[in-house]
């Protein structure tokens, strides 16, 4: 379906679907709420849709012709809600459904970056813990290695390990969620992300942690002493080289709308993809619209922008 102007757009009942039932509900809650008061201040008929099992009836009721997704996570950004929009022939934003899925799921969507010369961290999959835990000494990578559940996001389950005894509770720890156990081989360097919109990278910012790595306090925490800079003060072939791969992974993924992809950019000038997050936090202290408004997009316009790249994709 094709992307609808500004002015039908105006006419429409746009619905912010946000909160859902992933573990990033109230990122997600915050996300939305901030959309929905950007698009009210540009003159969009907004209503705000609190996703659960009843969101289908909710959409009709609502008359919701088109879908803002301000959800994170599973069933809102693995495309799961996608493929429901799509049944219902509702436009909506972002990716579609075979991205959102292949964006959600580490272990497909680094497959894809390897056949498309996008570098990624070295890794091994296990299907179950038994397996990961019979190849601790056989991995095809020197400690420190990644242990992470392939499905998750925010960090959940995710171990930095520098010894045997770590890796195994590790494995332990991360089996209890969804998906593959992915084993990374970890990547030193700065932790860097590069925000894609519309088929064009918009810029790199760096995140500062003062832990170990970017776990879910870094990321979540006041206090926790994550700082971001943007422009990432990288060499300036090496920024280049962050916004290409960023836009490499979002097009190799077949994604839509804006993404934001995580980078490791190393001493010796190399990066290395870890993931593309499909749908981005939107709060007004998000990292994509800080990148953004870098780029001269302030807040209501990002979330315009989005709106207007709204469609049935599948
Ligand atoms: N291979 C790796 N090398 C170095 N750090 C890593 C690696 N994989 C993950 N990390 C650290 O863990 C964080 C979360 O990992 P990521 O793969 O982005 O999963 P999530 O979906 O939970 O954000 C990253 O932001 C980074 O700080
Ligand atoms: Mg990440």
């Amino acid at each position: 379906m094709s992307v609808q102007s500004q002015s039908e757009l105006k006419n429409k009942r746009v619905g912010v679907l946000m909160g859902g039932l992933s573990a990033e509900r109230d990122v997600s809650l915050r996300t939305g709420a901030a959309v929905a008061r950007a698009l009210r201040s540009l003159g969009y008929p907004v209503v705000e849709i609190d996703v659960g099992k009843d969101v289908a009836a909710r959409l009709m009721a609502e008359k919701v012709d088109v879908a803002w997704l301000a959800l994170h996570g599973r069933y809102g950004e693995d495309g799961c809600i996608q493929g429901l929009l799509e049944s219902m022939f509702i436009p909506y934003t972002g990716s579609g459904v075979l991205a959102s899925a292949m964006g959600m799921e580490k272990v497909y969507a680094k497959k894809i970056f390897s056949t498309h010369a996008i570098p990624t961290p070295p890794y091994k999959i296990f299907t179950d813990a038994p397996s990961a835990r019979a190849e601790v000494d056989a991995l095809p990578f020197p400690f420190p290695v990644v242990v992470k559940p392939s499905r998750e996001g925010s960090s959940v389950g995710v171990h930095v390990c520098k010894t045997k005894e770590a890796y195994l509770a590790a494995v332990e720890d991360a089996s209890q969620y969804a998906g593959f156990l992915l084993v990374e081989q970890f990547i030193k360097g700065r932790e860097v992300q590069g925000a894609v919109l519309d088929d064009e990278a918009l810029g790199v910012i760096e995140v500062v942690v003062a832990r170990e790595f970017y776990d879910q306090e870094a990321k979540y925490k006041a206090g926790s002493g994550t700082q971001y800079l943007f422009p990432a003060p990288l060499p300036a072939d090496q920024y280049a080289r962050v916004n290409e791969v960023c836009l490499a992974a979002h097009k190799a993924l077949g994604c839509k709308g804006a993404t934001r992809s995580d980078v490791i950019a190393t001493e010796k000038g190399d990066v290395f993809v870890l993931e593309v997050n499909t749908l981005p936090g939107m709060t007004e202290a998000s990292l994509l619209p800080k990148i953004a408004a870098g780029r001269g997009i302030d807040f209501p316009t990002l979330c315009e922008r989005i709106l207007l790249g709204a469609a049935l994709k599948a």
